[in-house]
């Protein structure tokens, strides 16, 4: 497989801004990433990685992006709207049944109008793998072209886009002539977070990367940041990969309502929504880990405007 080409979707660079008053309250340095404000789809960091899954679509010739996740899902959301604004068709695999009105993103992906919408029927995330599947014979039978990517995107093309990200950190940092010890960010499919690994081993003495998990298993996460940066280094084939010193902490099961201040602690100091799902357990995590003496840290504010709206529970 080649490197697909990235098709702009979003709008980049997103803001790197100093967050003085949140810095104050943690005592420590904290710069914010603001890929909450990528654009399409209500933004968030699904869509760095929708901009090269469009590109290797685009490649392969592909005439309808099939996915799948919850119905209140950032990445569905955001390759769906990325699929309506290419004017291609797009087929979506949601868990579950369909939600009530005003409960989900389905609203929203309805809107689209270029998609057709597939329910599993059952509650567990990991039904929608075999329906996919299906779905994409389907297609095929039909005599279309699917392109089918898995449940959040995760994948060495999708993690080009934080491989790219890490280019643009460091160009801003740069100019704003800081350099970070830490960057901090929400971890779920894992993606995001293997992109960020592999853009900095292509450099050498990068921050400490932390990605707080939020779904799965930190050995399940390990293994995942771990074969998805070099699949995704494999296929820039990059030869030279320096060491990254990187961690995966537990947040599996956090204490809500320390989720709930750190939510409000961003809101009240920077003005600046976190959802609660990813961003305001990843914040808690720092909050509560403040004190080891890292810093500058760079926080990545990932999104999630969905959520903000629905409750939680995406995938
Ligand atoms: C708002 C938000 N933040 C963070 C993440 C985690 O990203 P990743 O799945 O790449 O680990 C997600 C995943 O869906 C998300 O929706």
């Amino acid at each position: 497989m080649t490197v697909p080409a990235r098709i702009a979707l979003a709008n980049l660079p997103t803001p790197l801004t100093f967050a003085p008053r949140l810095s104050e309250e943690l005592g420590t340095t904290i710069w914010l990433k603001r890929d909450d404000l990528t654009g399409i789809g209500l933004g968030g960091n699904k869509a760095r990685a929708v901009e090269f899954h469009m590109g290797a679509c685009h490649e392969a010739g592909a005439d309808v992006f099939v996915t799948g996740g919850g119905p209140r899902s950032n990445w569905v959301l955001t390759a769906a709207s990325a699929a309506a604004a290419r004017g291609l068709d797009c087929e979506l695999v949601l868990f579950g049944d369909r939600p009530p009105a005003g409960t989900s993103g389905v609203d929203l992906l309805d809107r689209l109008g270029n998609l057709r919408i597939h329910f599993t029927g059952s509650p567990v995330r990991a039904s929608v793998d075999p329906l996919l599947d299906r779905v994409k014979a389907r297609l095929v039978d039909e005599g279309r072209r699917p392109y089918v990517v898995g449940r959040g995107g995760a994948g060495p093309v999708g993690a080009l886009g934080y491989v790219a990200a890490v280019d643009e950190i460091d160009d801003q940092a740069r100019r704003a002539g800081i350099r970070f010890d830490a960057v901090w960010l929400a971890a779920g499919s894992c993606g995001t977070m293997a992109g960020l690994v592999a853009g900095y081993r292509r450099q050498s003495g990068g921050p400490l990367v932390v990605g707080t998990a939020v779904h799965r298993p930190i050995e399940e996460c390990r293994r995942r940041i771990e074969g998805i940066s070099e699949e995704a280094l494999d296929l820039l084939e990059v030869t030279r990969r320096y060491p990254v010193r990187w961690q995966v902490t537990d947040q599996l099961d956090p204490d809500p309502s320390e989720v709930d201040a750190a939510a409000r602690l961003m809101a009240r100091t920077e003005g600046v929504f976190l959802d609660p799902e990813y961003g305001s357990c990843a914040l808690a995590d720092l909050i509560r880990r403040a004190g080891e003496g890292r810093g500058p840290v760079l926080f990545l504010v990932t999104g999630g405007t969905l959520n903000l709206f629905c409750g939680s529970s995406a995938a």
